[in-house]
């Protein structure tokens, strides 16, 4: 199978090329990335020659219609991804989220090849603390900031294009990532090497709002599973059953990394700031099998924490102007 990989030099699309070349030895890969901020060729190195890493944008129309010619199937990961960024400058969201899906949409339907979309649970907006539901694949879209209204307008666009055009697409929409790869100005990362660094962790507002954690091997198995034996036009929603509050996740880093348990700042929240996402995931699980495998969250976080401690040359260089930015905002 050749595999074309989109956003494949970012912390799921990298994750899933190890992963890939591990578990599913015989596909050739390539990887579709414009290689922004976001982007690390150090994160494919472990790869070797045995990804052709094309370096170029996903909204390109010529490039794209070449990429998906000579492909088999695609996984389409590529995206502005940071909420606090589509915050202070929503464009280029709009620009490779929206446009550059439907660019992708377009030769997928040219040369009739499979795609999978790689969305998220934030499209649904967010859920009230003690609410009994959590996301499903029937819940209605109402996204909150500017990067899950493009990933809502991206997810629209090819449910449209799959009704209209019959096109062989299917769509998951998954929780909070955690693992390897990880740029730093996510959550988890931050405060790891905020803390490696000697400086303190920093909590949005006052910490109570929930994210459903997911290992991204997990995350990875569950995308190859609705390749493999997904619904054709089908949507899976997919998560670990990993709710915690940003206070508990500070705690926790805190006390694996030997620090005290108040060893942290409070700074400004994040406006518009989401509640709470928790997915139920018994689709998946039903109808494809598919499980987690890191259930223990304290487990795959001190796992992730001595990757941060092993690959200070992966994520050093990037922290200053990281933080600067953070400073700029009150966070
Ligand atoms: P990331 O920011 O780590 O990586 C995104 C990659 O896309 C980068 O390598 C970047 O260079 C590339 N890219 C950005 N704009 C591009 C463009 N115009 N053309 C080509 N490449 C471009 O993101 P991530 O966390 O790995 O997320 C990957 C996908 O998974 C996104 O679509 C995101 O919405 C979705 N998702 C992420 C999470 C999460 O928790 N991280 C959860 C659910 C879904
Ligand atoms: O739910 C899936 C989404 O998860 C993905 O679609 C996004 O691409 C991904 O970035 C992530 O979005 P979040 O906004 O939930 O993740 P982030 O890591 O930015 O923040 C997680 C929580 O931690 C959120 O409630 C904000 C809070 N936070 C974040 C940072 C960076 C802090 O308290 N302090 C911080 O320094």
């Amino acid at each position: 199978m050749n595999l074309l990989v989109t956003g494949g030099a970012g912390l799921i699309g990298s994750n899933v090329v190890h992963y890939t070349l591990r578990h599913r030895p015989q596909c050739r890969i390539t990887v579709l990335d414009a290689m922004t901020y976001a982007g690390s060729q150090a994160s494919l190195a472990a790869a070797g020659n045995r990804v052709e890493l094309v370096v170029g944008r996903i909204e390109d129309p010529a490039l794209v219609d070449r990429l998906v010619a000579a492909s088999d199937v695609v996984v389409h990961f590529a995206a502005e991804s940071h909420n606090d960024n589509s915050i202070s400058n929503p464009l280029p969201f709009v620009t490779t989220n929206v446009v550059g899906t439907f660019t992708l949409l377009e030769a997928v339907r040219k040369h009739k090849k499979r795609l999978h979309h790689v969305s998220t649970d934030e499209v649904f907006g967010d859920l009230e603390l003690d609410d009994p539901e959590r996301f499903r694949e029937t819940t209605p879209y109402n996204p909150s900031s500017p990067y899950s209204a493009t990933k809502a307008g991206s997810d629209l666009l090819v449910k449209a294009w799959v009704r209209t055009f019959k096109v062989n697409a299917t769509i998951s929409n998954c929780s909070n990532n955690y693992g390897p790869y990880q740029h730093i100005e996510k959550f988890i990362p931050r405060q790891i090497t905020n803390v490696l660094g000697g400086r303190k962790p920093r909590l949005y507002g006052e910490g109570k709002n929930v994210r459903d954690w997911i290992h991204v091997d997990d995350h990875n198995a569950a995308v190859w599973a609705i390749l493999e034996r997904g619904q054709p036009g089908g949507y899976y929603m997919i998560g670990a059953d990993g709710e915690q509050n940003n206070k508990a996740v500070i705690s926790l880093i805190l006390e694996l990394m030997g620090k005290p348990a108040d060893w942290y700042d409070h700074v400004n929240d994040r406006p518009g700031h989401d509640l709470r996402y928790a997915i139920d995931a018994a689709k998946i699980r039903r109808e494809l099998g598919w499980t987690p495998r890191y259930t223990t969250f304290r487990d795959g976080l001190a796992a992730t924490i001595a990757w941060y401690r092993d690959n200070t040359a992966w994520w050093q260089p990037l922290k200053e102007a990281v933080e600067a930015k953070y400073a700029k905002q009150g966070q």
